[in-house]
């Protein structure tokens, strides 16, 4: 088990498209848990393989309260196969994105077809808050974050006082 170190945007590496998954073997198995144990020690509820530097489609996420019992969820190259006409409006944060948070609008609830931990077809279908987790890691396997969907005087302003602590962190 490892803790790995999370990438801050802004950074070329959460820009980039990732590859589909050839085939599900313990290497994908081990930087899954890893993921997920990142995930739960930030803590955050959702963490995709980009924001860790592998350029993967892999996502994990846990939308469970604190006090409840976890149920992790790892998705392996997912992909939306409907999701409905109706909105749902979330305050959203990113691990990447440290502090930041935003009103991101996304279909209310979506079924993904992925492939689980065996490398078996699987499809699930998601609402509400886990339905939104699930949208903002598949955009990062795209290379898309959710400062990507705001004017670009809001993103520019977050993404200045990213950098600002990026240069603190580096000085540090
Ligand atoms: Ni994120």
């Amino acid at each position: 088990m490892a803790l790995l170190p999370i990438i801050y945007a802004p950074d070329p590496r959460l820009k980039i498209k990732c590859r589909p998954v050839e085939t599900v073997d313990q290497s994908v198995r081990d930087l899954t848990r890893d993921m997920l144990e990142t995930m739960y020690a930030a803590p955050g509820i959702g963490l995709s393989a980009p924001q860790i530097g592998d350029t993967r489609r892999i996502l994990v996420c846990d939308v469970t309260r604190e006090g409840e019992d976890r149920q992790p969820i790892q998705l392996v190259n997912p992909e939306i196969v409907w999701s409905s006409d109706e909105l749902y409006l979330a305050e959203e944060g990113c691990l990447s994105l440290p502090d930041h948070f935003a009103e991101i609008e996304r279909p209310s609830e979506v079924r993904i077809r992925y492939l689980d931990q065996q490398g078996e077809s699987q499809e699930m279908s998601a609402d509400g808050l886990l339905a939104a987790c699930v949208q903002h890691e598949m955009d990062h396997l795209e290379g898309i974050l959710f400062v990507d969907y705001l004017s670009p005087l809001k993103r520019n302003i977050i993404l200045r006082k990213m950098k600002k602590l990026k240069r603190q962190k580096e000085a540090a």
